[in-house]
């Protein structure tokens, strides 16, 4: 009997609240404080470090050139903006191409950077070799496909195309593909 009273008591007696130190209390707030403000150092430098390396590269992205319309057998030189992201460094270089439609009407783009040592190619400039890229360095020369017939061992690389919207767009550099 007297323990079914003391129980019942016992359930009726307020929750007794543990006190928080005045020490406890500064720890847990001046912690709080600090992590909160190392978290606003700390985050930017996190991001200014990663995002560059998250972004999405410029690969792939072509540059809108000439109308389709303008392009002819002949090889034609033509200029183009290429805006560049290297890490946080944007930068704008000013790109050359030579773009031509061969016989079957397809259109292609050849760069003009010499494959012997990267002097610049020009169409029709040597009377030596008419209808041929001449380099004025050390002669070579090439076909308007970009095989090479003197001096360089490679052929000219070309220019991805794309055509949208009647429309020239080039892209990335890549190994010519057209000279078998
Ligand atoms: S760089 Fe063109 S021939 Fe040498």
């Amino acid at each position: 009997m007297s323990n079914q009273h003391e129980e019942h008591e016992a359930s009726h007696k307020p929750p007794i609240r543990k006190e928080m130190s005045r020490r406890q209390f500064l720890t847990y707030t001046l912690g709080g404080a600090t992590a909160f403000m190392a978290a606003g150092v700390t985050l930017p430098m996190v991001r200014f470090a990663v995002d560059p390396i998250l972004q999405k590269k410029g690969e792939g992205a072509f540059v809108k050139v000439v109308e389709v319309s303008k392009i002819t057998n002949e090889p034609q030189e033509f200029t183009f903006e290429l805006k560049q992201q290297d890490g946080w460094y944007l930068s704008t270089a000013n790109l050359t191409a030579w773009i031509r439609k061969d016989e079957s009407g397809k259109i292609y783009a050849l760069s003009p950077i010499c494959k012997h040592l990267g002097c610049t190619i020009g169409w029709n400039t040597n009377a030596n070799f008419p209808d041929q890229y001449h380099c004025p360095c050390h002669g070579a020369h090439y076909t308007k496909e970009g095989k090479q017939l003197a001096v360089a061992s490679k052929p000219l690389d070309e220019y991805k195309v794309m055509i949208k919207d009647d429309w020239v767009y080039l892209g990335e550099i890549i190994p010519n593909t057209i000279v078998k």
